[in-house]
């Protein structure tokens, strides 16, 4: 998942790629934002990818600053919303290793972190940081590997969507998987994505500076992961974790 695989992926991204904001049936994410938003402030969208929430920030904030590593993708997000004239268009690389950027006040990251690679992750966690000014706020939204592993028994125990008749993987792509299980990297669509823990979530937070305010479960419907749910199917229902979060230090 470097800047290629998003490159590639951005012309496709409306079909390809899972719309948080859409599935959030809640509300709990905007009431987030909502809860940090002022038109005093400024806040940065870190992987905006196509701009989803651009119409969510820009009328709550003075400036939104909306980064992504796909110029692809920002040229998509800059043409869509052209009505917004407080929205900068940045590309930048959250991963690397010398970021430069003018901290804001708060900050949103919307599943972006999703990079098996670890040396990636922990650069793409210390740029969440230099993102914002001491006080600022953060709304991190990141899968979640107990949701994943949930939804995995689930379709084993009742052969959901003839999970079953799935061929097991074999050879390199066994060994594969077997170390990125370890470290909460499980294919999504066959791309290694990273899943974290909600514990793991706070801890690499705290590590970076930041105090950890709560971690919630963004709740989807199951249909998000399964072709034919089972009718009788119901709660609790697949989930992502957002975390809302104080720069501290
Ligand atoms: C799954 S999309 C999420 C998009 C958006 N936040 C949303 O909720 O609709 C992930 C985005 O993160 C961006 N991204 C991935 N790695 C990045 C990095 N190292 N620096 C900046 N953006 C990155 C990708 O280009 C992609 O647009």
């Amino acid at each position: 998942m470097d800047r290629k695989y998003w490159e590639t992926i951005a012309p496709k991204y409306e079909t390809e790629i899972f719309d948080v904001l859409r599935n959030d049936t809640s509300g709990i994410i905007v009431a987030a934002i909502e809860q940090m938003a002022s038109r005093k402030k400024t806040v940065i969208d870190i992987g905006c990818a196509v701009g989803k929430w651009i119409p969510v920030l820009a009328p709550k904030f003075k400036q939104v600053i909306a980064a992504d590593i796909s110029a692809i993708n920002l040229r998509i997000a800059k043409e869509k919303y052209q009505q917004y004239d407080n929205v900068e268009y940045t590309r930048m690389d959250m991963s690397a290793d010398d970021l430069t950027v003018t901290p804001c006040d708060t900050a949103i990251c919307i599943n972006a972190i999703l990079t098996d690679s670890l040396e990636k992750r922990i650069n793409f966690f210390q740029s969440l940081s230099i993102c914002l000014n001491k006080g600022g706020k953060l709304v991190l939204v990141v899968p979640s590997l107990e949701s994943k592993l949930y939804t995995n028994i689930i379709a084993n125990r009742w052969n959901v969507d003839d999970e079953k008749g799935d061929k097991p993987p074999e050879g390199k792509k066994a060994i594969r998987q077997i170390r990125n299980i370890k470290q909460g990297v499980t294919d999504i669509d066959d791309v290694p994505t990273k899943h974290y823990l909600k514990e793991e979530l706070e801890l690499l937070l705290t590590l970076e500076g930041f105090k950890v305010d709560r971690v919630e479960k963004i709740n989807y419907g199951w249909n998000t992961e399964f072709h034919k749910p089972p009718k009788w199917l119901k709660g609790p229902h697949p989930w992502d974790w957002m975390c809302t979060a104080k720069k501290t230090s």
